[in-house]
């Protein structure tokens, strides 16, 4: 098979297309991890020549498996270009510091992952670049932090772990009249749910470890926007020389995963309708927070945005006083009585995870199990309080 023209394929069939070669060697169907440090020359002069036409030398540089995933995350959002990057964290931190000079200011959302608040609090502001902080669901706030210094607007859409949803578009329209660089970590909502760059963001972020791997068993991160934009990141780059890479081994798996994206995608989201409807007509709940229920503040975001899938995450609150217990403590017993969920933090992954915030609020991350027998798991959890 010649490699095909994806520009008419479908979002699922991109999914397994893009970035797929045959191994040109030993016509291996399944793509090789080329699982090496370094690569290895005959004549230095080849090496010469390798240096020059930026071929693959050093592994923390550029490796096959690695670039194949990087077009692959490109056609998933539509994007000119990818950088990959050894976790989430790794994705945020090499974005910042590459797009950011000394004396910028980064206006951010209040609602961030709490290792991306820690990363901007501890590290940022000894560079001499401010951060403020403030709440995305306003943009007025937002319109009133922005100085002739704030060259990058950040949020998450749905903020981790609320679960409001951050209008892109209105967003955008923002940045663009500001001059700044609009960045989505769109991690709760990885395609097929949402696409930031078709509403005007300028650089989406993902933790590949969650939806994008899908099972749990590897840490990866990306940024994809403009060739421009990557460009910067890439060269003179933070994952090359902060060490931030992504190992072939961990690329290959996500190129993997990403094969079955849209159908797993698909079903954590209708899976997580379902629980959390469940929840809703539950008497011991106080309060039910996913994004496609009619009763969540930002439903109507979420049809036009989200393609009116809320994802896989599903949160709520107990009421206070279930037989004399604290919500503290009914949490624990709730959490502790489950069998099908693992007592764990993470999402997107085809195990369903359970965890207890610090406001009190349990956090469901659905998985691919069958959503009647999530919610029997859940209904015999219940029976503790009857
Ligand atoms: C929204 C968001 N961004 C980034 C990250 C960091 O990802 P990783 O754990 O792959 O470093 C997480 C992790 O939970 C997250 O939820």
């Amino acid at each position: 098979m010649s490699s095909c023209d994806l520009s008419n394929a479908r979002f699922d069939t991109k999914m397994i297309h893009a970035g797929h070669v045959v191994d040109p060697v030993n016509r291996s169907m399944a793509m090789p991890i080329h699982q090496t440090a370094t690569f290895a020359f005959d004549t230095v002069e080849q090496m010469d020549k390798a240096w020059d036409d930026l071929g693959y030398l050093y592994t923390r540089e550029g490796n096959p498996t690695v670039i194949a995933l990087e077009k692959r995350l490109a056609a998933m959002e539509g994007g000119e270009s990818c950088v990959v990057t050894g976790s989430g964290m790794g994705a945020v931190a090499t974005t910042l510091l590459s797009l950011c000079r000394k004396g910028d200011n980064i206006v951010a959302s209040k609602g961030l992952f709490f290792h991306s608040d820690i990363l901007l609090k501890e590290l940022f502001e000894k560079m001499d670049i401010t951060v403020d902080f403030v709440d995305f669901k306003n943009i007025d706030e937002v319109k009133g932090e922005i100085k002739d210094n704030t060259s990058i607007l950040l949020f998450e859409t749905p903020e981790n772990p609320a679960l409001s949803v951050v209008d892109i578009a209105e967003m955008s329209k923002l940045s663009k009249e500001n001059n700044c660089i609009l960045i989505v970590d769109s991690t709760f909502a990885p395609p097929p749910i949402s696409f930031p760059l078709s509403l005007g963001a300028d650089i989406v972020i993902h933790s590949l470890t969650k939806y994008i791997n899908g099972h749990g068993d590897a840490l990866g991160g990306a940024v994809i926007g403009s060739k421009k934009h990557m460009d910067i990141i890439k060269y003179p780059g933070m994952p090359c020389f902060t060490g931030a890479a992504l190992s072939p081994f961990n690329a290959w798996l996500i190129l993997r995963g990403m094969e079955t994206l849209e159908m797993r995608v698909t079903k954590h989201c209708s899976s997580a309708m379902e629980v959390a409807s469940y929840l809703e007509s539950n008497p011991h709940v106080e309060k039910v927070i996913y994004p496609a229920l009619e009763s969540h503040p930002d439903n109507g975001i979420c049809k036009r945005q989200m393609n009116n899938m809320g994802g896989g995450i599903v949160s709520f609150w107990l009421k206070d006083g279930i037989n004399g217990l604290s919500v503290r403590e009914a949490d624990y017993m709730l959490c502790n009585k489950t069998k099908l969920f693992s007592i764990a933090t993470s999402l997107g992954e085809a195990h369903s995870l359970i965890q207890v915030e610090n406001d009190d609020m349990l956090r469901l991350a659905i998985g691919l199990e069958n959503h009647e027998d999530i919610i029997n798991d859940l209904k015999q959890a219940f029976s503790i309080f009857d």
